[in-house]
């Protein structure tokens, strides 16, 4: 192999800015992943809405003991805890057993359970009011499933009046455990109504209070992403449609930052676009606050009325599409406004009074109807545009990154003067091989290109290595890329909505895939200019290739053809065991024989891996597979 760097020319400037990473609440991203909440359905407002096997007591079961009786059940009455707030846990207790029964419920966290770690403090809070005039006792314990043991010293509070008070205490882990309950029951008889019932992990990234679980953003952080881009993705744009207001509030509607902020007691609610109810806990101060202390630029999405991810809509409402527009102002103001401003007030009676440094934005997300996307889109950038010059609003090219509709959004983008252009696409590896030269010719003087989606569909070593090939197309046109991040970030094992992913994780541990490695790997080493360079190298012809991942080496080129692939105990592989650059080759059917183009290359899959393992051998095994080549003449 040869490589020429030429240091006669200077290639493009690479901003501290390309690589960031985007953030969706996807695969439980959120609650039961980042967001460190070790309740689920803390509130009770899970509803068929969001899921048809939720009820307001999804994860909760009740619990005796001591012969306390009682009723449990979730209601929405005058008692609630705000408008927001509404459903609440109403336990009527029967005063039955002694001094020391207690009827209740108990949380089965997300997926297995709760994880806890020995030695490890987990702070409990509770919004109670009891109708007894002598109060009501509480017991908070922390178990294993199925009755296991005690995890915990358990907590004794007690309730008193009947109005909604917070109550708080620490629980100390006294072994490890991943499939933890919490029980809170109470002692004695009448009403007793509690909502928001909390546990947190003391030991959050940084110990910020309603903070995020540690492992998860230090993983995060460990890739020194530039940006932020969150909350979505399809979470954002979808839906948009419906109404928001409450009290008629309307499920499924798209993720409104308003929603977001303030108390958590006080936030809604609401359907996740991927299938399972979001508590809006992690908000939009606690994506700034990450932001700022990962060292990244915050890149918030709003949505623009336009629903694209398999509902194509324009919304035609003026005043919705008024009440988007003064909302993104009011964003803007949130984020850096001063804390004489409405909205600069809020973020300061939250605990941040300088400014969260907000520079760029993203309006909508994967539109499918450029035109009526681009018309919506020209009113928030005259409004944003009239008021904050300084922020830089970002449009996107659609969902595909070809045919008609990605062809017009780029048409458009360009017509309107936009500065930069979100674009997406998940594709196959040898995709990725393929198009290394994308961005060679696209128009200098047009948009920046944002690559705010993207992945190669896998998680193996192959797909880190064409994402890897990919990146350094992506450098080399650093004038035109100015800012990518690889998609999704983060899948819980026991949640998948969408695979491959960056960062896996289940409730007590989390890893990074081979893409995140890749990632790490551009992310931590960016250079400040690209050093124009061209490399050669002589193809593979023959030699032992292990398993499928040395497959997808260009094995050819111009120079061989009657390319074979054999594996060490001398079957052929099939020719539709392959991919390879549509066009660029041809294969005899049913046979590892094909007649190959320039730059082509083979690509084993999934299938391939099979029929090796299925001809013959039950058994997953290791074999060395051949490429074997014939050198052309001349
Ligand atoms: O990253 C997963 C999804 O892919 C995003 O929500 C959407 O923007 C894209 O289609």
């Amino acid at each position: 192999h040869t490589l020429t760097v030429d240091r006669t020319r200077t290639g493009p400037r690479i901003g501290e800015r390309m690589y960031g990473v985007f953030y969706e609440d996807i695969n439980r991203a959120a609650d039961g992943g980042l967001y460190a909440e070790l309740v689920q359905n803390r509130s009770f407002e899970y509803a068929p809405a969001d899921h048809p096997s939720y009820t307001g007591l999804t994860a909760w079961t009740e619990t005796a003991a001591g012969g306390a009786t009682g009723t449990a059940q979730v209601v929405d009455d005058a008692h609630r805890l705000n408008e927001r707030n509404r459903a609440h846990l109403r336990l009527d207790l029967d005063g039955t057993g002694g001094d020391g029964a207690r009827f209740g419920v108990a949380n089965a966290g997300y997926g297995s359970g709760i994880a806890v770690e020995e030695g490890e403090r987990y702070d409990f809070s509770v919004w109670a009011r009891t109708d007894r005039p002598g109060g009501t006792p509480l017991t908070v314990a922390l178990h294993g499933a199925e009755g296991g043991a005690e995890l915990a010293q358990p907590l004794r509070l007690t309730v008193r009046g009947d109005r909604w008070r917070k109550y708080t205490g620490t629980l100390t882990a006294r072994a490890t455990g991943t499939t933890g309950r919490l029980t809170v029951a109470a002692g004695g008889a009448g009403t007793l109504r509690l909502d928001m019932v909390s546990l947190f992990p003391r030991d959050t990234y940084k110990g910020r209070p309603n903070g995020m679980r540690r492992d998860l953003a230090e993983k995060i952080a460990a890739l020194k992403p530039g940006f932020l881009r969150f909350p979505g993705g399809c979470l954002v744009n979808t839906g948009s449609h419906e109404a928001y207001e409450a009290p008629n509030w309307e499920r499924r509607r798209s993720y409104q930052w308003k929603d977001t902020v303030g108390p958590v007691e006080e936030r809604a609610t609401n359907a996740n676009f991927w299938g399972y109810n979001q508590s809006y806990g992690l908000g939009y101060f606690e994506y700034f606050r990450f932001a700022e202390d990962i060292g990244a630029m915050p890149l918030p999405v709003v949505p623009a009325l336009v629903t694209g991810c398999g509902e194509n809509r324009a919304t035609d409402d003026p005043e919705l599409l008024r009440r988007h527009v003064r909302d993104t102002l009011d964003l803007i103001e949130f984020a850096n406004g001063p804390v004489t401003s409405p909205w600069g007030r809020k973020r300061a009676e939250m605990g941040h009074p300088e400014p969260f440094g907000l520079t760029h934005l993203a309006v909508g997300n994967e539109e499918n109807l450029p035109d009526a996307y681009y018309e919506r889109l020209a009113v928030f950038r005259a409004a944003i545009e009239a008021e904050h010059p300084e922020i830089t609003v970002i449009a996107n090219s659609g969902p595909d990154d070809a045919g008609a509709t990605f062809d017009r959004a780029w048409e458009l983008a360009r017509a309107s003067g936009v500065a930069m252009v979100d674009e997406h696409y998940y594709n196959s590896p040898g995709w990725f091989l393929e198009n290394n030269g994308r961005y060679d010719s696209y128009d200098r003087s047009g948009p920046k290109v944002f690559l705010g989606e993207y992945a190669s569909q896998d998680n193996r070593f192959r797909n880190s290595l064409a994402e890897a090939a990919f990146m350094t197309g992506l450098e080399r046109n650093a004038d035109v890329v100015e800012m990518a991040s690889y998609a999704p970030l983060l899948a819980h094992t026991g949640s998948v909505q969408w695979s491959p992913d960056l960062i896996w994780f289940d409730n007590a541990r989390s890893w990074g895939s081979t893409s995140y490695e890749t990632q790490k790997l551009f992310m931590t080493n960016t250079g400040d200019r690209v050093v124009p360079s061209e490399a050669s190298s002589t193809p593979v012809a023959s030699g032992p290739i292990t398993g499928a991942v040395g497959l997808s080496t260009w094995a050819t080129s111009a120079a061989y053809d009657d390319v074979r692939v054999v594996s060490s105990d001398g079957r052929e592989l099939f020719a539709d065991d392959f991919s390879a650059g549509a066009g660029k080759w041809t294969a005899a059917a049913g046979r590892g024989t094909w007649t190959v183009a320039d730059g082509a290359y083979l690509q084993s899959d999934t299938a391939a891996e099979d029929t090796l393992v299925t001809a013959g051998d039950p058994a997953w095994r290791d074999y060395d597979l051949h490429v074997r080549a014939t050198k052309k003449a001349g």
